[in-house]
């Protein structure tokens, strides 16, 4: 038998990492390693001249993992996590994250900036702030890890503040273009393990 694709090793560690403890305190440990000595991520990297692509690499019950592909001039809407933990590890390129907050008052408030090089990770939660990622001087590729997975988040207005509810979709499934296709059908022939069969 084939021996694992250190991607999915990695898969199988975090599931571990989250089963023994679901806040991840291990969670940056495993992704800076994995940023440090493996490229197999290569193969499923798939970029679009419209926007940032989506690319889904696992899905559990604790996680899902993506592949996300930025090309100079893309970034995302500002978001929040819907309650849940997103780790960032740049994997290819620079990346640069803003953080916002929506006062009380209403409006919408500019946090830091930073950017961050491939080998780092970056934590946020809607308790640190929300945030927008763009990337810095070309293109940039990074893995995403939610805890739990999130089906939808909400996007804010960059003048206003104001917030719309949004469902996040996959351009790709471990390398294989799926873009248009129905999220909620992916997902649930990815948890099935039917998912390409
Ligand atoms: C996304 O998942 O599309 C945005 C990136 C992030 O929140 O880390």
């Amino acid at each position: 038998m084939a021996s694992p694709l250190p991607i999915d090793q990695l898969c199988r560690a975090l599931e571990a990492e989250f089963d023994r403890d679901p806040r991840g305190p291990g969670v940056p440990k495993l992704l800076s390693r994995y940023q440090a000595d493996h490229e197999d991520w290569r193969s499923w990297t798939h970029f679009s001249q419209e926007r940032y692509t989506r690319n889904l690499v696992a899905r559990c019950g604790s996680y899902e993992l993506l592949l996300l592909c930025w090309e100079e001039g893309q970034e995302s809407p500002i978001h929040d996590h819907a309650d849940q933990r997103c780790w960032m590890g740049v994997l290819q390129g620079e990346l640069e994250e803003v953080h916002y907050r929506t006062p009380a008052a209403g409006g919408i408030e500019q946090g830091r900036v930073q950017p961050f090089q491939a080998g780092q990770v970056a934590f946020i939660d809607d308790g640190i702030a929300f945030h927008l990622i763009r990337p810095r001087g070309g293109r940039a590729v990074s893995l995403h890890l939610y805890s739990n997975p999130i089906d939808t988040c909400r996007i804010f207005c960059a003048d206003t503040g104001r917030a719309e509810t949004v469902a996040m979709g996959y351009h790709s499934v471990r390398g294989q273009l799926c873009a248009g296709d129905d999220p909620a059908v992916i997902r649930e022939q990815v948890l099935a393990g039917t998912w390409g069969a």
